[in-house]
């Protein structure tokens, strides 16, 4: 076996690292919003499973990620890697200079989405994007930019002085679902390989779930990998049984105890 002679320090560089974006787990929270699920136990959780990095969404909206699930977790969590994922907003952008998460990766976003629909255009946003990055990495904050695999994109990025980027995988995990897919995963390996080439670091994330995830991690040169919607959806599959078997327990347990 290659890593038995190997620390486990060796397998730390050369793995991707997998950044969990808890996000819907304060969308369930947010639908009563009260205390549970609480969102500093989720991010345990996480880390506890091998999570490197929590990645974190704060919207305008506050529609899930709450001001203070960001601040909470980076202050209770002090040895984890947080990735704060923001619009290119002032108000936003000052939380996160506030908060100063291990890194931000700027995103794109509109009021009426379900979700981050596609990469930011940097060369449209060139200014706006340039002074977000300069302003983030004054407060030693690593910065990726989240883009579709476009070689243009990745030259912006490097120009607009970003430290990574972190490629939109969505258009990809849609195709899986028509097996066609050898096109698309050879544009986001060009876009792996050009990125390197301008010294960028590259993550990838979205829409990647149990059946899709093995082809975009085989690729060589990807750092992080951020995925948030499969693994809740699973996690509440693989927590339903023990959910209902306890309260069924605590049921039986007091009407027993009723009858005394
Ligand atoms: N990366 C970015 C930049 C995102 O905006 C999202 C969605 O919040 C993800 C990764 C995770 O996507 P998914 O929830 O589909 O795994």
């Amino acid at each position: 076996m290659f890593f038995s002679k190997y620390s486990l320090d060796i397998r730390r560089f050369i793995l991707i690292k997998l950044g969990v974006n808890i996000d819907h787990i304060a969308t369930i929270r947010q639908q009563r919003r009260g205390k549970y699920p609480d969102l500093l136990d989720a991010a345990l959780i996480c880390k506890n499973a091998g999570a490197d990095i929590i990645t974190l969404h704060l919207r305008e909206d506050r529609r899930h990620i709450q001001d203070h699930d960001v601040f909470g977790i980076k202050s209770n969590m002090i040895n984890t890697d947080i990735n704060m994922e923001c619009a290119v907003v002032s108000e936003i952008l000052d939380i996160a200079c506030k908060v100063k998460p291990y890194s931000v990766c700027l995103v794109p976003e509109r009021r009426e989405e379900l979700t981050t629909e596609g990469g930011l255009n940097i060369t449209k946003d060139y200014n706006k994007i340039y002074k977000a990055i300069k302003n983030l990495k004054d407060y030693n904050i690593q910065v990726s930019l989240f883009i579709d695999p476009e070689y243009e994109q990745i030259e912006a990025a490097f120009h607009a002085g970003a430290d990574a980027i972190e490629l939109h995988t969505g258009k990809y995990a849609n195709l899986t679902l028509n097996y066609d897919i050898n096109e698309e995963l050879n544009r986001i390996n060009n876009a792996v390989i050009s990125a390197i080439k301008f010294g960028l670091k590259v993550n990838a994330g979205h829409g990647l779930d149990y059946s899709n995830i093995s082809k975009i991690a085989s690729i060589k040169g990807i750092s992080e990998l951020n995925i948030g919607f499969s693994i809740i959806s699973k996690a509440i599959f693989s927590g339903l049984y023990e959910a209902v078997k306890d309260m069924k327990s605590l049921i039986h347990k007091s009407s027993l105890n009723s009858l005394y």
